[in-house]
């Protein structure tokens, strides 16, 4: 008996980056079953398919892993590729789908967000190019879930992930590979592996802070038995169901450990910490923080001196609320330079169809088209390899990229689980009064324009509306605003707050104040904490 009847749960709508829910929710009974079958359905099935597998070892992972390969062999699936233990970081399972030529891949994690007994879990579907399925795969997906009958699943003992080797689940091959050899052979394609050997053979010192997550065994292989860094460079390097009670979101806020390191006395040359499944990163320097849309703009305009780039930058893009720094690069490089919806899917077909190389958000994700996802540890590499290319460290690095392009000063303040009403009425106004704020003042300010952002993609022509409002000031400086596709709990209030400053002077102030009057601004303008009672942001990027 493969067939069991079943009936829909309500709310299985992939979001930004697959289905996200609490731990208990995906543990009823029943519940994963619908939405992998759902899958399987919404890909035309999986017989005679070669899937991929693996998540970031979060609670419930391993069960989930079982659960899923015992659909897929009810369901016909001729080969399945697990990572050892059910690991394998997002970055990683997206270069396997490619690398192996599997028709799709599934990847159990819920990001950044805490894992545990009574945090997330989270499922996504990627397809043959290694990225994340597009929004009509997802929404072909929760019409599925809402009309479910039954789904298939065979009866079996679980099979045993913990050592390499082929087996059989019915007609089923399951393949467990090593998680990390493949990832790490293809960094040692893209980088100069000698010269990064060189650099920690000097003395160069790094803090690489995996946060109890999954990169802690891609990290202790590449920078520590690789590159030769000492032992110790990585920490929290063992992967743990509850992330050891961290929130692996590589931020000041969340990795405030390795920002104490890094402004302390003590501080290494170089600092980075990386999410739950590795496709974010952190990069700081001693003493200093390094925007993630810096870091998109230092990895542009260097790109050329890593082996993998040595013949330049086909483009770049960067998400709308990501600070316009990488653009001014673009233009001096001479490259297209593209402005996508939040949401990494939105490069895929920008990467397929050969129009751009190098990709980031401002949420801490920086990739290039060696895979299709964001990459982490990528971006630490590349931060690496340009280090040693230029014999500078990262406030050199800074202030000189600073000086030749200006300086976009860039923030986000986050207002974390507001009431959703509260949220969806206080950004219903704002766009009821987008048209009437056109050459307003506010706190010494003149609105030039305010809008809605929509993409038509220039790849299939499709069309994503309401992806943030934007109020542009006269003179560059600008606020957007969206809420967050990926919380499971209330709305988070996303503010982005940007200001250019050309130079040469004034290139070297806190962010904060140099935000400050975009700050108030705004405060005038959408009155966040006067409509929700908050006292400031809970979280500032
Ligand atoms: C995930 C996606 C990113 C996106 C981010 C935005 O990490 O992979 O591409 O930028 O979510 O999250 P938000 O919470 O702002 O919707
Ligand atoms: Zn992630």
């Amino acid at each position: 008996m493969t067939a069991h009847a079943t009936q829909p749960f309500e709310g299985q709508k992939p979001g930004t980056s697959g289905l996200r829910k609490k731990t208990p929710i995906f543990m009823q009974p029943g519940y994963l079953e619908n939405f992998v079958q759902s899958t399987f359905d919404a890909i035309d099935g999986v017989v005679g398919k070669t899937l991929v597998l693996g998540g970031d070892g979060r609670y419930f992972g391993a069960e989930a892993a079982q659960c899923i390969l015992k659909m897929a062999a009810a369901n016909g699936a001729a080969r399945v590729i697990v990572g050892q233990g059910a690991w394998l970081s997002t970055p990683a399972a997206s270069n396997l789908i490619r690398q192996r030529g599997a028709d799709g891949g599934l990847i159990l994690s819920a990001s950044h967000n805490p894992g545990g007994p009574n945090e997330d879990f989270g499922v996504k579907y990627n397809m043959a190019n290694g990225g994340p399925a597009p929004e009509a795969v997802t929404a072909a997906i929760f019409a599925r879930t809402q009309e479910i009958t039954s789904y298939k699943k065979i009866t079996a003992p679980d099979v045993k992930l913990d050592m390499v080797g082929e087996s059989h689940l019915a007609q089923m091959v399951v393949e467990v590979v090593d998680p990390v050899a493949a990832y790490a052979d293809m960094m040692e394609e893209i980088f100069d592996f000698k010269a990064l050997r060189g650099l920690f053979h000097e003395g160069f010192t790094m803090r690489m802070d995996s946060m109890c997550a999954i990169t802690g065994p891609y990290a202790v292989e590449i920078f520590e038995n690789r590159l030769g860094a000492p032992k110790g460079t990585v920490v929290h390097e063992q992967p743990l169901p509850d992330f050891g009670g961290m929130h692996p979101d590589p931020n000041p806020t969340w990795a405030h450990e390795l920002m104490a390191e890094m402004m302390g006395p003590e501080a290494p040359d170089f600092g980075a910490a990386s999410d739950g499944d590795g496709d974010r990163n952190m990069i700081v320097g001693r003493g200093v923080y390094v925007s993630p849309s810096d870091s998109l703009a230092v990895i542009a305009a260097n790109a050329h001196l890593v082996p993998g780039y040595a013949t330049g930058l086909k483009g770049v893009a960067r998400s709308m609320p990501t600070s316009a720094a990488v653009d001014r690069v673009a233009v001096a490089l001479g490259v297209d330079c593209y402005e996508t919806p939040t949401g990494w899917k939105f490069f895929g077909n920008l990467m397929d169809a050969g129009r751009v190389s190098l990709c980031g958000e401002e949420s801490f994700g920086t990739g290039s088209d060696h895979v299709r996802e964001k990459d982490g540890l990528w971006a630490v590499l590349m931060w690496l390899n340009i280090i040693a290319a230029r014999g500078m460290g990262v406030a050199e690095i800074m202030a000189d990229h600073w000086e030749e392009y200006g300086r976009n000063y860039y923030s986000r303040h986050d207002y974390e689980v507001l009431p959703t009403d509260v949220a969806n009425a206080m950004l219903g106004d704002l766009r009821d009064r987008l048209e009437s704020l056109k050459g307003t003042q506010s706190q010494g300010l003149t609105v030039e324009s305010a809008d809605e952002f929509s993409y038509t993609d220039p790849v299939d022509g499709s069309v994503s509306e309401g992806q943030g409002f934007r109020i542009l000031f006269e003179g560059g400086s600008r606020v957007v605003l969206r809420l967050s596709g990926t919380g499971t709990e209330g709305a988070t209030l996303r503010v982005y707050l940007e200001r250019y400053e050309p130079g040469p002077e004034g290139l070297a102030a806190d962010p904060q104040e140099a935000l400050a009057p975009i700050i108030a601004a705004t405060e005038e303008i959408v009155g966040i904490r006067a409509r929700t009672g908050r006292k400031g942001p809970d979280v500032i990027t």
